[in-house]
């Protein structure tokens, strides 16, 4: 449980490293190599941990900078002794990831099989895996449901194919790419995911000897090769991080310094917090966000896959939304059911009324589907400190910021979450002047 005293600005610098939803594919990835592979920036949290575990389990060595260099990061990878590991370890270890579910194209063409435990993750919606397992199908692997997971085999080598996701998914597009690197032929990707992040595995993928080209209009088109390397590669950083802590100086009124944080990936980001109210200046190692005193406006905005508003924003922002004069209306057309951490915040004196209705300019697929998918926060309000529980990855960090932004003090339960996804966040928040006590 961490106590937190609210109601004062956060101010100075917080530091992001190698992106969460980057790092766990690119430790994946250097399955496929046959030779190491040394990933840097990679931060120190759970999701890495796990994804550590799993490796070892299969028999990859997996080492920090032979330098003993942990503040940059170093991961090196050696898969030269991969095995399929134990099926009750595997299990036993995966729990609380949805990671698992990459091994399945590296690990079908190493070993030729592959069993991949029920799945965890954040519970934001069902988070179904019908994109990856149907992929995988196409690719010419043989599912098997079993209890506890799934067994996958493939008798010859998997066949290159003509693939087109329903809706542009970043797992099922990861999933392709990790599975056609080294599949036999041509695979067409259609409808992809085009997530800065996709972007890096790409690059780190070329690194390796793949040959993958992206066309306009979502249309990724992938070589197959008989063999890859092992790469060297820095992941780039963490977006998502960076645009909570900008959400964080916004709703508790501060000023903060994201040493690490590029633009290119938070063009859409940066223009929401400037149109808000917020305030931010790019520089060369960082970029600053703060509040420039006054009244925040209220705003309309709709997650949507990138270029789009990131559905992962949306959370930590909305609490800034609590602060702002007048009706803002969110719609999320990513997740089903993203915004059960607004209880928490109407608890603490936010007005927030949730709508099963499409309420932004494009219906989405949760329309008339009976999902509270809408959100009209009505501001300001002053919040006050309460006893919260947290409930998934980004809407623990909004919870953590409303007790911050709170007038009075507040108990927060399950922070271990929240280690998920932000790097030695406590002292982060200490380091900025927040008043936490674990
Ligand atoms: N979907 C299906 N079937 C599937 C796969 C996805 O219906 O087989 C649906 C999902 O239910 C969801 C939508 O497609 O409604 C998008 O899901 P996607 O596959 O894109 O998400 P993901 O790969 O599981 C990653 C991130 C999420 C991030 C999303 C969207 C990782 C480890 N996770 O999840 O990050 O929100 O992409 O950009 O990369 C987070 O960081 O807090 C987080 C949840």
């Amino acid at each position: 449980m961490l106590e937190v005293r609210g109601g004062n600005p956060l101010g100075g610098t917080v530091q992001v490293r190698g992106a969460k939803n980057l790092v766990p594919k690119a430790m994946v990835a250097s399955l496929l190599g046959e030779t190491p592979s040394v990933l840097r920036g990679v931060p120190q949290i759970r999701d890495v941990e796990i994804v550590t575990g799993l490796l070892e389990l299969h028999g990859v060595r997996v080492t920090p900078g032979v330098d003993g260099q942990q503040s940059d990061g170093e991961l090196h990878l050696d898969p030269s002794d991969m095995a399929q590991g134990s099926i009750v370890d595997i299990d036993a270890h995966a729990g609380s990831s949805r990671i698992p579910i990459l091994f399945c194209g590296p690990l079908l063409h190493s070993l030729g099989q592959a069993f991949i435990p029920d799945l965890g993750g954040c519970h934001i919606g069902d988070r179904p895996i019908n994109f990856h397992l149907d992929v995988l199908r196409q690719f010419g692997a043989e599912v098997d449901k079993t209890s506890g997971g799934i067994m996958l085999t493939t008798r010859g080598r998997l066949q290159g194919t003509k693939v087109e996701l329903p809706f542009p998914s970043v797992g099922a597009t990861e999933q392709v790419l990790l599975t056609a690197v080294r599949a036999e032929g041509v695979t067409e990707l259609r409808n992809a995911a085009i997530e800065p992040e996709i972007m890096d595995l790409i690059a780190l993928l070329q690194k390796m000897g793949a040959i993958i080209t992206v066309d306009t209009d979502r249309v990724v088109r992938i070589e197959g090769v008989d063999t890859l390397r092992g790469f060297i590669h820095r992941a780039l950083p963490d977006r998502n991080e960076t645009a909570s802590w900008a959400s964080a100086a916004l709703a508790t009124g501060g000023d903060i310094f994201v040493e690490g944080a590029s633009q290119p990936e938070l063009i859409t980001f940066l223009n929401v917090f400037r149109r808000i109210g917020g305030e931010f200046e790019v520089e060369e190692t960082g970029i600053r966000f703060r509040h420039p005193g006054g009244r925040l406006t209220s705003f309309a905005l709709e997650t949507d896959v990138h270029p789009g508003f990131m559905t992962d924003w949306q959370q930590p922002l909305v609490v800034a939304m609590t602060q702002a004069e007048g009706l803002s209306i969110i719609h999320e057309t990513v997740y089903e059911n993203r915004f059960g951490f607004t209880h928490a915040l109407g608890e603490m004196g936010a007005q927030i009324q949730l709508y099963r209705e499409c309420l932004g300019g494009t219906p989405c697929r949760f329309g008339r589907r009976n999902y509270q998918h809408s959100a009209v926060v009505s501001g300001p309000t002053e919040l006050t400190g309460t006893r919260i529980d947290v409930p998934d990855l980004r809407g623990g960090f909004s919870h953590l910021i409303a007790a911050l932004a709170a007038r009075g003090t507040s108990q927060v339960h399950g922070i271990e979450l929240i280690n998920r996804g932000y790097e030695n966040f406590l002292d982060k928040l200490l380091g900025l002047g927040a008043e936490v006590a674990a």
